[in-house]
């Protein structure tokens, strides 16, 4: 017999801009929560309407000491780097970059999409390193929407992406650094998953769409929250009730926590002040490479 984990908290997304200023729906980091181990931050970019010529993204940044996991849903959205990569995401695609010591990277819609303009909907969720990874090579994984593995409950009515971890008979085709369970789901009205989740780890789901019912209880919850489950069972219970007008998405995240201290200076994520000073200094020095152009 199973035991379903209820629920901690619920945080409502904070609306925020970001980058060149797009706007984005963030659950954390906020006042109330500045992270939620192994998370950093969570955002949802959009979803927005573009008129043609105005889209926005992230010009050229670093990243040191963390993971930034770009899973774009509508629109193209295109990245270069100082590691001489590049390429474009569009909907259902992924890329996992590990920042590791370090890479500047940009973050821009694809020109064509600026052109006609159109919807831009996406994610970002950066998961940080443990110490001993902090400094290794970045690296990236790119994964087309085609080749993500998709799971379906006996029924029909649950579907689910599997991006990182394991459900309904799927498992990721990416590599984690650390355990890492990410998960899109599709809720046909009346679905009820029960998803597995490791004692230990922290674990979250977040809106995308439509109310959910989360927990034994069943407790609704609409989109754009983070609902955070506490640690006392071993699966969690997410369902949509029977008169659901649409299906409902809900992301699900979770992971082993590292446990070690957390100092964030921007785009960089180390263990101690002296190593942010590094960082930046590294940076400033053009250590951390450029975009060429
Ligand atoms: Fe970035």
């Amino acid at each position: 017999m199973s035991a379903v984990r209820s629920i901690a908290h619920v945080f409502p997304a904070v609306r925020t801009t970001e980058g060149g200023g797009f706007i984005v729906n963030r659950p954390f980091p906020t006042r109330q929560l500045m992270d939620f181990d192994p998370f950093l931050l969570l955002d949802e970019m959009g979803p927005v309407d573009y008129a043609p010529g105005a889209a926005k993204g992230a010009p050229d940044h670093p990243h040191r000491g963390f993971e930034t996991v770009t899973y774009m849903l509508e629109g193209r959205s295109g990245h270069k780097d100082s590691a001489g990569h590049s390429g474009t995401l569009g909907p259902g695609d992924v890329q996992w970059m590990t920042a590791g010591a370090g890479v500047v990277h940009s973050e821009m819609p694809d020109p064509e999409f600026v052109h006609t303009g159109g919807r831009m909907h996406g994610l970002q969720l950066w998961v940080n390193l443990p110490a001993s990874d902090k400094m290794i090579a970045p690296r990236y994984q790119e994964m087309p929407h085609a080749r993500i593995p998709q799971g379906r409950s006996a029924d029909g009515l649950a579907t689910v992406k599997v991006i990182a971890g394991e459900s309904l008979g799927a498992r990721a085709a990416i590599e984690t650094r650390t355990p890492i369970l990410y998960l899109h789901f599709t809720l046909a009205p009346g679905a009820r998953v029960e998803q597995p989740v490791p004692a230990g780890w922290n674990v979250f789901a977040y809106g995308l769409s439509g109310t959910a019912q989360y927990g034994a209880n069943g407790e609704e919850i609409g989109a754009q929250h983070m609902v955070a489950f506490a640690g006392d069972g071993d699966t969690v219970a997410i369902a949509t009730s029977a008169e659901a007008a649409e299906p409902v998405e809900v992301l699900l995240i979770g992971g082993l926590p590292l446990n070690e201290p957390v100092v964030r200076y921007g785009p960089f994520v180390m263990n101690t002040e002296q190593e942010i000073r590094e960082a930046v200094l590294d940076y400033q020095a053009g250590r951390m490479g450029s975009i060429a152009r």
